[in-house]
């Protein structure tokens, strides 16, 4: 790295470290992080699942499945809202940043509408909400200190696999569950956006193994937050 300044005066040879965050950037975060997990969130659209489509009917069995669907979907956003919120906050880019905050306000309608499907099913969020947060922000972190082309290579295949659980989403709701359809539908439709936005900002194409371990992560998270 020939135009980095030394770490240390006198140690021409260690890279710099990564500029810390100032405590003002940190209280900012600690407060979005305490909105996103206990604030009822407000959509800016309207949920697709609005007032014209027909309730439709549930058995039990039916309901406590798409309760699990949809607590998964709801952990998803709330990690979508930590990942982008720690991505702005390393960027050094102030484009890429509002590219970040931009990309978190629109995942926030998403995290609305799966909290408003919950309530309506009379079902809660993963108890394991903070922890998945807290995870995610560490990655979003480390992936924007890494430069905004990995960054963006995060976002990308983030948004790749997003849209890959969604249909798996898609195909497993009960035929009568038009609500969370619609929702799981416009969802679909803006994470593929957002996956072409970092595309076409110049996101790098990530190693495989680092693919497969984002898969492997995932996994986990939705098989626990199905349940937890
Ligand atoms: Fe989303
Ligand atoms: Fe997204």
């Amino acid at each position: 790295m020939p135009n980095q300044p030394p770490r240390f005066p006198g140690f021409p040879g260690l890279p710099a470290l990564p500029k810390l965050p100032s405590v003002d950037a940190i209280i900012s975060e600690v407060d979005k992080a305490l909105k996103t997990l206990a604030a009822t969130p407000v959509a800016q659209r309207a949920n697709p699942a609005g007032q014209n489509l027909p309730a439709g009917q549930l058995s039990d069995a039916e309901k406590e499945q798409v309760i699990g669907l949809m607590r998964v979907n709801h952990v998803g956003e709330i990690c979508a809202q930590a990942l982008y919120q720690a991505q702005a906050l390393a960027s050094k880019d102030p484009e890429k940043k509002a590219l970040f905050d931009h990309a978190a306000k629109e995942e926030a309608d998403h995290l609305a509408w799966t909290q408003e499907r919950l309530d309506q099913l009379g079902a809660r969020p993963s108890l394991l909400n903070p922890f998945w947060y807290g995870g995610a922000f560490a990655l979003g972190f480390v992936a924007g200190t890494l430069g905004d082309k990995v960054s963006l290579g995060f976002m990308a295949e983030t948004e790749r696999q997003v849209e890959k659980h969604l249909n798996d989403h898609l195909g497993r709701l009960p035929a009568g569950d038009q609500q969370s359809r619609a929702i799981l539908e416009q969802m679909r439709q803006d994470e593929i956006e957002h996956g072409q936005t970092a595309i076409e900002q110049g996101a790098n194409n990530l190693p495989m193994p680092v693919k497969l371990a984002m898969t492997a992560m995932s996994k986990v998270m939705t098989t626990l937050a199905q349940k937890i």
